[in-house]
């Protein structure tokens, strides 16, 4: 099973052996390791890894969870 788990003023932290990341162009990225964390901040310079610079730059995140939020789909082309 997979999850995600939004870390406070951090990544997002993605775990399962079943995930799979991949480009716009459908190509898959190497995961050496899991769980493995996506930049959240947009300061990272590995993209779309974080690589800690969220720490640096002070990234601060919005409440945990904003009441009444839901998705948004992006169309496919996106
Ligand atoms: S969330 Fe870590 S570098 Fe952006």
């Amino acid at each position: 099973m997979a999850s995600i788990k939004v870390r406070q003023n951090g990544p997002y932290l993605v775990d399962g052996d079943d995930v799979t990341l991949l480009d716009w162009n459908g190509v898959s990225y190497p995961i050496p390791r899991r769980p493995f964390a996506l930049c959240r901040c947009g300061g990272s310079s590995t993209k779309p890894f974080c690589d800690g610079t969220h720490s640096r730059i002070g990234f601060a995140a919005a409440q945990a969870a904003v009441p009444n939020s839901q998705d948004r789909p992006a169309s496919a082309d996106r």
